[in-house]
């Protein structure tokens, strides 16, 4: 035990990919590794698996297979979706919020810089909420897109994706949400969010790094994202990644299969978590905790301690310190916690990391 590594509480950061998952990329990279463009048998295979990856990715959020584009991730997808109707759109203004990931804000940020667009930033509540009072103040006609996580990847708060659609439909703007942190967590259907575009991260369900997807809707206008031989419907072009879509479907699979398990057994976790932690320790407060959450996401703040000296106090457990969060929550957030558990989680590991935690502090 004594080379054991720390419990690993850090799963927004990323997931341990699933066996399954690993074993499909296995087959695609040992055996079936043919060119999907290929007309023989061997691309045959390959594209046999692209076309089920398609599908299992597009029935995991509700989605047709035709509206899934493949892509190097979250990252990527976020590039793809603001970008991509940028050029295809006359009006000129961005609404985003103030804890979107950098992959949403360094973008928008691009596009004021180099492209004339207004960006405009919709401030959160107390709980980190996006305050519905200034999106109905800001987003008018002048409009292209709204884009707004689906759910924040440092405190977990859920964001009122549905209500921002509509109001975005009714003044003729697209939604994008970043789905990165969501997808595997809670169920995420595009119809019932109500968005245009979707990103998703396959390394933040169980999938390796590096691979994931923009749902574009049926319709959207969207510019191609890189040019070439006309893969993925001609909007990103490249030889697929076949190993990664194959163990990405595997994931998917599994999301579906064990989600409503998953949530059920995490939030319970998170929730012992919180509750003996804050029994112990009545210093700390849980960032959030009004607000509805991600299951497995618990953002601490310990008065009078930062995150970075907590964390560095207590090597026996693997988490991060929270930077986003900006407004009301500044000063609470800037010495946060994340502790964010998985599918391989136990109660076991909940105790370990309550006992080093409360050591650490003293208590
Ligand atoms: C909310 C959010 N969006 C986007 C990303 C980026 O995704 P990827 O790492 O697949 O590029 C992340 C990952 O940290 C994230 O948490």
């Amino acid at each position: 035990m004594m080379n054991a590594r720390p419990v690993y509480l850090d799963h927004n950061a990323t997931t341990p990919p699933a066996p399954e998952a690993v074993d499909a990329a296995r087959k695609h990279l040992e055996e079936d590794w043919g060119n999907p463009s290929s007309s023989h048998v061997y691309g045959a295979t390959a594209r046999k698996a692209v076309l089920r990856s398609r599908e299992t990715v597009a029935g995991m959020l509700g989605a047709a297979p035709e509206e899934i584009v493949f892509t190097s991730g979250g990252t990527e997808a976020n590039n793809f979706a603001l970008r991509g109707v940028a050029r295809m759109s006359d009006r000129r203004k961005i609404v985003i919020s103030s804890i979107e990931h950098p992959a949403v804000t360094n973008v928008a940020d691009y596009l004021k810089r180099f492209h004339g667009f207004e960006v405009v930033s919709l401030p959160v509540d107390g709980n980190g909420v996006v305050k519905m009072e200034s999106a109905r103040e800001v987003i008018d006609e002048r409009t292209m897109l709204v884009s707004v996580m689906h759910a924040n990847n440092e405190t977990g708060v859920i964001q009122p994706v549905r209500a921002l659609s509509d109001l975005a439909h009714a003044k003729g703007a697209l939604m994008h949400c970043d789905g990165a942190q969501s997808v595997g967590k809670i169920p995420v259907r595009v119809v019932e969010l109500g968005v245009d575009l979707l990103s998703i991260a396959g390394h933040k369900f169980y999938a390796p790094k590096a691979v994931g997807a923009l749902y574009v809707r049926k319709g959207t206008n969207i510019h191609p994202f890189v040019l070439g031989a006309g893969h993925e419907g001609g909007r990103r072009a490249g030889t697929e990644n076949v190993p990664w879509l194959a163990a990405m479907a595997e994931a998917a699979k599994l999301v579906m299969e064990k989600q409503q398990d998953d949530k059920t057994r995490m939030s319970g976790l998170r929730d012992r978590f919180e509750a003996e932690l804050l029994a112990a320790y009545p210093r700390a407060t849980v960032n959030g905790v009004s607000a509805d959450r991600l299951p497995n996401t618990a953002h601490l703040s310990f008065l009078g301690l930062s995150g970075a000296e907590l964390l560095a106090r207590t090597p026996l457990i693997a988490a991060s310190t929270g930077a986003a969060c900006k407004a009301d929550s500044s000063e609470r957030a800037a010495g946060a916690v994340r502790f964010s558990l998985g599918r391989g989680t136990t109660g076991g590991d909940i105790d370990l990391a309550l006992q080093s935690l409360l050591k650490s502090l003293r208590v």
